[in-house]
């Protein structure tokens, strides 16, 4: 079976992460876990761009070499902020790796051999925040200097001697299959960006670099490194493989994994993602990734977050207060995946305490009370159901229905909708069934059973479903449930059948444990 590849960019590490660089990640984690969690084979790809002018700047004014600031910035913090981020991640790719740099070796050298590249003249304006050959009609005047439109600041002019890729060749062919493909780029705002770019027309484009050796050596000439983003758009295929000899282990795993289902990408990096590293592949007969997602930015004041600009709050500062579980139910609940958002501690904090902590933290701790209470702290069997109870019985399935259709379509904000509507309705059932009223009665216990059993089995549900966006919590909640007993563990319960009612057996022991989230002056 072939794995359901999910890829992150690869980031830059000329700074440390910020929440706008955590945000693609958590959501290819999601994404990632939800289908591991159909039973289905997952392979999950994130890492670090290590090469080019801006890392090598960078290094330069910390007086460092290249590669012992990119080990340093990997060492301490690109790597923890996956833990911080709660992101299990099947493999980290360094472009500085030697299984990656001897595969862009052997391809470049191939495309070569086979006539994609030339050597021809560059001269033009370059942004090194972009690391990218810019065209003059793209440039904005800032104070009388020419400027790139994204970073604001002056442009440099390239003149140099590279070796070029036939990217023109391409563009009928690109354009033959995205109307073939809608669905390779997507939201339809990006493919209606890509679609418009192709239809101007695609240069050639310089693939290498003379003037300065942080790079990989163009295999056959030794003055030029190869252009960062050719290095960098590769590493998603020389990860799992990229044309290794057949019978080896690396083509096992390149037939097990590629093409890639999902580049999870930030807008504006869209063009290289759906233009260049398609027209690579197809100069290679490589098999075409199924679909670029581009998501919108994190603003801050409106802008883009970004560490240039100053702005960039870092994923620990977040998650110290609200803890990882919120972070990822925030950012994926609060803004459509694909549209632009911003982040405020207000509404974060709004969110958090309604909908987490008093929402589906209030529901857990009340059930395990309540069970605690009125039978001993073990769930009883249910008796017959009354229409109330249908109601959550149906809702669970509908629940269950709609948040995996939603996530398979990368709309994460529609699963979790999904699930936290759900929530509402057996918060409201608890409310009118109000069992601690029935229980006064010692001849309506059966009915208190019947209620109690319909609330913890509705959790039951809840935590297979927001397992995938809220690991930790989600744990917790199983294990107040005495679930994994009967059920296994909760990585391995099929979100497919989550909707299915009745599968919390009688007997179960629930118990009060931890406080699934606390309240924020608590914390604070
Ligand atoms: N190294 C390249 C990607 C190479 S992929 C073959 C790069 N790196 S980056 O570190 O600058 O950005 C990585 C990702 O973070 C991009 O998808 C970018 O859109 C995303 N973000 C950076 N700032 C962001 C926000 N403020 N909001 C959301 N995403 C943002 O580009």
């Amino acid at each position: 079976m072939k794995a359901f590849y999910v890829t992150t960019p690869i980031y830059y590490v000329n700074d440390a992460p910020h929440i706008g660089h955590a945000y693609t990640t958590t959501a290819g984690d999601v994404l990632t876990r939800w289908h591991r969690q159909r039973g289905e084979a997952v392979w999950f790809l994130t890492g670090t761009d290590e090469h080019g002018q801006k890392v090598m700047r960078t290094a330069e004014a910390n007086g460092v070499e290249p590669q012992v600031w990119a080990d340093k910035l990997v060492d301490n913090a690109w790597l923890p902020v996956l833990d911080t981020i709660d992101a299990r991640n099947d493999d980290f790719i360094r472009t500085t790796q030697p299984r990656h740099m001897e595969r862009v070796q052997r391809f470049l050298a191939r495309l070569k051999d086979e006539g994609h590249i030339y050597e021809g003249k560059y001269e033009g304006p370059y942004c090194v925040g972009c690391e990218e050959f810019k065209l003059e009609g793209d440039l904005v005047e800032v104070d009388g200097a020419k400027c790139c439109p994204v970073h604001g600041r002056p442009v440099e002019t390239v003149s140099e001697v590279n070796w070029f890729f036939r990217l023109s060749a391409y563009t009928d062919a690109l354009i033959a299959h995205y109307e073939a493909h809608p669905e390779a780029v997507r939201p339809q705002s990006a493919y209606n960006e890509v679609m418009s770019f192709l239809r101007q027309g695609l240069q050639d484009l310089s693939i290498s670099r003379s003037t300065f050796d942080w790079g990989i050596e163009v295999p056959w000439d030794p003055s030029q490194v190869v252009y960062v983003w050719f290095d960098a758009l590769l590493n998603y295929a020389t990860a799992v493989g990229l044309d290794d000899p057949a019978g080896s282990e690396g083509a096992a795993k390149f037939a097990a994994t590629w093409p890639a289902d999902v580049h999870l990408v930030g807008k504006d990096i869209l063009r290289f993602h759906a233009v260049i590293w398609p027209a690579m592949l197809m100069a290679g007969g490589v098999a075409l990734p199924k679909c670029v997602f581009a998501h919108g930015w994190l603003l801050v004041g409106g802008e883009k977050m970004s560490k240039s600009k100053l702005t960039g709050i870092a994923p620990a500062q977040i998650i110290d207060h609200f803890g990882s579980d919120a972070f990822r139910y925030y950012f994926l609940r609060a803004i459509t995946f694909g549209a632009d958002g911003s982040f405020s501690w207000e509404d974060m904090s709004a969110r958090y305490t309604a909908e987490l902590a008093n929402g589906l933290g209030n529901l857990a701790s009340r059930a395990a009370a309540m069970v605690g209470k009125y039978s001993g702290g073990v769930l009883a069997a249910h008796h017959d159901y009354t229409t109330a109870d249908h109601v959550i019985i149906d809702g669970l399935a509908t629940a269950a229905a709609r948040a995996d259709a939603c996530m398979l379509d990368l709309d994460f904000a529609g699963g979790i909708a999904a699930v936290k509507e759900f929530v509402d309705a057996v918060n409201l059932y608890v409310t009118e069934q109000e069992p601690w009223k029935v229980a006064k009665d010692e001849a309506a216990m059966p009915r208190v059973e019947t209620i109690l059993y319909v609330i913890c089995e509705a959790l039951r549900g809840i935590a297979v479903l927001y397992n995938a966006v809220m690991p930790k919590a989600m744990g917790e909640l199983w294990a107040q449930l005495g679930a994994e007993a009967s059920l296994g563990g909760l990585d391995g319960q099929d979100v497919r059948d989550a909707g299915t009612w009745g599968q919390l057996p009688a007997g179960s022991v629930i118990t009060k444990g931890a406080v699934l989230f606390p309240r924020l002056e608590d914390v604070a």
